[in-house]
């Protein structure tokens, strides 16, 4: 243990890039396609009667996101890493044989071979190689729409034991880059990992769970994301416009958050920092109880704090968040201090 937190094994059993792609479940395809492709400006790769495939404008990826038609709760079905080599996913069987963690291989349209498991908190996870490759349209100016979204960076999953699932990615060479830790209770309550050379790919953060809060893409430039709050202005997405923009305190980037029509959280920001240097250590960040951690605006607002996505057929375990601050309680305690002088 380096301190309150878990060590990165730098020798892992086989090697994970990068988060790569989500899947969830949406009620109206095409509102949805609306949402991805004119607020978030995403490539559709594909479609059919039932399922739409994403990609940000950078991306030689076939998709970043699935998005499948269901009448009924909408759902994230998984997250999706990339390994490097299909030797990896081989090794990425025989590791989670060995440590007594259920993984199939699947058929997954469109990627290649597919290994499915689960990470202690529950979350169902995918590992994939290799997918089918396509055209990037980032100098395809004509094409884009919206923030122009260039590629997926992370996601954000909430977890009741952010130390012990931080521990599994760890022992996979995943690093941390900054954890937020309240003092007062001598308690980390997230961890923000990565593989690749910027601050996340995978972020928990301490909730009941598992549940799913967001997904991240990278924008080219701020203005990127004022055009998507006038895109989902204009076309009735103005009040799915949740918290932003806006900077984080401990972290390293502009955001936006915004919920799709079936209330799954996407975020847009900024390229994060570089880290890659073996000395470029985990980077506590101290919280307060009832304090404002941005660097500057409001709170997250409660629905932020809140509500998240259940991952299909995952029993989710109840916890105590230790009540972070909204801006609704924010506000009203601004309120109150300005009536009693
Ligand atoms: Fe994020």
């Amino acid at each position: 243990m380096t301190g309150p937190i878990p060590k990165t094994n730098f020798n892992p059993p086989f090697n994970i890039t990068r988060a790569s792609h989500l899947i969830f479940t949406v009620r109206d395809l095409a509102k949805s396609r609306e949402f991805y492709t004119e607020v978030m400006g995403l490539i559709v790769s594909d479609e059919d009667a039932s399922t739409l495939w994403l990609r940000g404008v950078e991306e030689r990826a076939h998709h970043s996101l699935t998005l499948k038609k269901t009448t009924g709760r909408p759902e994230c079905e998984r997250v999706g890493f990339r390994v490097f080599t299909e030797e990896d996913l081989a090794k990425a069987k025989a590791h989670f044989d060995k440590i007594g963690v259920k993984s199939e291989f699947v058929e997954v349209p469109h990627q290649d071979r597919t290994l499915h498991f689960n990470d202690p908190a529950g979350t169902p996870v995918e590992l994939v190689a290799t997918m089918k490759t396509v055209p990037r349209m980032h100098t395809r100016i004509d094409k884009h729409r919206g923030a122009g979204a260039l590629r997926m960076d992370h996601y954000q999953v909430l977890v009741p034991d952010v130390l012990a699932n931080a521990k599994f990615y760890m022992d996979l060479g995943f690093r941390i880059s900054d954890y937020i830790y309240v003092e007062a209770a001598q308690r980390v309550v997230g961890t923000f990992l990565h593989r690749k050379d910027n601050p996340w790919d995978i972020v928990f953060l301490t909730r009941s769970g598992p549940r799913f809060h967001h997904g991240g893409y990278v924008v080219e430039a701020f203005e990127d994301i004022v055009r998507a709050c006038d895109v989902a202005g204009n076309l009735g997405f103005g009040d799915r416009i949740e918290h932003g923009p806006g900077r984080h305190g401990h972290q390293h980037s502009y955001y936006l958050y915004v919920r799709d029509p079936d209330g799954h959280r996407t975020e847009l920001l900024l390229p994060g920092i570089q880290i890659i240097d073996i000395d470029d250590e985990p980077v506590m960040c101290p919280v307060k109880p009832n304090a404002n951690s941005n660097l500057w605006g409001l709170p997250a607002p409660k629905s932020w704090v809140e509500e998240a996505t259940n991952f299909s057929g995952v029993e989710i375990k109840q916890t105590q968040d230790g009540t972070p601050m909204t801006a609704e309680r924010y506000l009203a305690e601004k309120t109150k201090e300005a009536v009693a002088t």
